[in-house]
């Protein structure tokens, strides 16, 4: 069994947590008594049974445990086991990328057949390119609201199109599936309202769901320096792709290169170490600091002076102009706002205004970042050197990812 990771995104209401609800239920993968449970107090409250409600109960348990504000679940489908990501609003979308809570295979963009295209779903489609996730499902949602027409089907389709064309997804490879996720059409079982179309369940699509497992390129993390008989150990993580003995390496901001003679883990040696391992690299070149990061001298890391992020702001204000401390990775270094390109409202992702002067708390904002010469990747590629926190007097004030290096507007 393979496991998959699901961020489920679309326009408030369109039917996510309901989705949700469908998938936990027809998967079997919540227990019975919690059904009967959940179902007693729908009634109680004289309430249609809904499977946003199952969702809302779960929520409350799992906010608990959690300090964001996301809700993954767990399923599992005779093939894969899935995490499946709500996502409620843009703040909680940006945290969680933030904390590297998921990242997504798949994501999955619920439309409402009523509806159509809305704010939000632009939104979500541009925070889905900016994030890199290139395998996207449309579920036309809610289609036992328009007596499953195939024709409002159709036009919802074609907005969706044009939208997906506009941040240059190519729309004719991606799958549109017409759902009612309340009634079950099409989830994981067919519809009978729907014979008109021959495609696939939403289960069945995600069940073909292809996990690519190309190597990415070597980025290692320098935390500390050990020197020892004239040798230095490097300890860190490697932040992506593969790192092996014997490799030529070099490290940025510092410029100096070198050869691994090494590789360390805890009571061991290494011939290779992969993404997430914090190990330790013996070299014999010296000069080398926390907060550099090393790569292959065939794909070096490469220095940023300049670069766009979207942040969202968690201090009073931020202004134009301004210059705070940036973290990213290990290092730390000066910056300065050097541009506010829009305002946007961190509920709904909506842009509130075009080159503010500044931003106030709860806000989010695309910016232009001036640094000291540093690296950073694009969240996209390589998401733990593409996010950074902003600290102010020691304290964070905001935090955010790298939509665009060498930025210049
Ligand atoms: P937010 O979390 O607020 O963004 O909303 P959501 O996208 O999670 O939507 P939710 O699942 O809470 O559903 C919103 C409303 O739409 C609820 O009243 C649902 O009962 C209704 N709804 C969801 N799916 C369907 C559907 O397939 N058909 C119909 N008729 N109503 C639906
Ligand atoms: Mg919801």
């Amino acid at each position: 069994m393979m496991s998959v990771n699901v961020v489920l995104v679309g326009h408030v209401d369109h039917g996510k947590s309901t989705l949700i609800g469908r998938l936990l239920y027809d998967s079997e993968s919540i227990m019975d008594e919690r059904v009967e449970e959940i179902q007693k107090l729908a009634e109680e409250y004289k309430h249609r049974f809904e499977f946003a409600y199952f969702l809302d109960s779960f929520e409350d348990e799992l906010k608990e445990e959690r300090t964001i504000d996301t809700v993954s679940l767990m399923f599992k489908s005779k093939k894969n086991y899935y995490t499946i990501t709500d996502v409620p609003g843009h703040k909680e979308f940006i945290k969680n990328m933030l904390t590297g809570a998921s990242h997504a295979d798949v994501a999955v963009l619920v439309v409402s057949a009523e509806e159509g295209v809305q704010e939000q779903t632009r939104r979500h489609m541009f925070l889905l390119k900016m994030l890199g996730i290139n395998q996207i499902f449309v579920v036309v949602n809610k289609m036992d609201a328009v007596e499953y027409k195939k024709e409002r089907f159709e036009t919802v389709k074609n907005q969706i199109s044009e939208l997906l064309n506009s941040f240059d997804y190519a729309a004719e490879e991606i799958l549109f599936i017409p759902v009612s996720a309340m009634e079950g059409d099409n989830i994981y079982r067919g519809s009978k309202g729907m014979e008109w179309y021959k495609g696939r369940t939403l289960i069945e699509a995600l069940d073909e769901v292809k996990i690519s497992e190309e190597e990415k390129v070597p980025r290692f993390v320098v935390q500390d320096v050990y020197e020892v008989d004239g040798e230095n150990t490097i300890v860190g993580r490697v932040e992506s792709g593969m790192v092996r003995r014997g490799d030529r390496i070099i490290f940025e901001p510092s410029g100096i290169r070198g050869k691994i003679k090494e590789l360390k883990i805890f009571g061991g040696h290494l011939e290779e170490a992969r993404e997430g391992d914090c190990i330790g690299v013996t070299i014999s070149d010296g000069g080398i600091k926390r907060g550099d990061v090393f790569g292959l001298v065939e794909s070096p890391p490469k220095l940023t002076k300049q670069f766009l992020g979207e942040a969202v702001l968690l201090g009073k204000e931020l202004k134009k102009g301004e210059t705070l401390e940036l973290r990213c990775g290990t290092a730390k270094v000066r910056c300065e706002i050097k541009e506010i390109k829009e305002k946007i409202d961190s509920e709904t992702g909506e842009v509130m205004e075009r080159n503010p002067e500044k931003i106030n708390e709860h806000d989010a904002a695309t910016i232009v970042f001036a640094t000291e010469p540093l690296v950073v990747e694009k969240f996209a590629e390589i998401p733990e050197l593409g996010r950074f926190v902003l600290v102010k007097n020691s304290k964070n004030i905001g935090a955010g990812v790298v939509l665009q290096t060498n930025f210049f507007s």
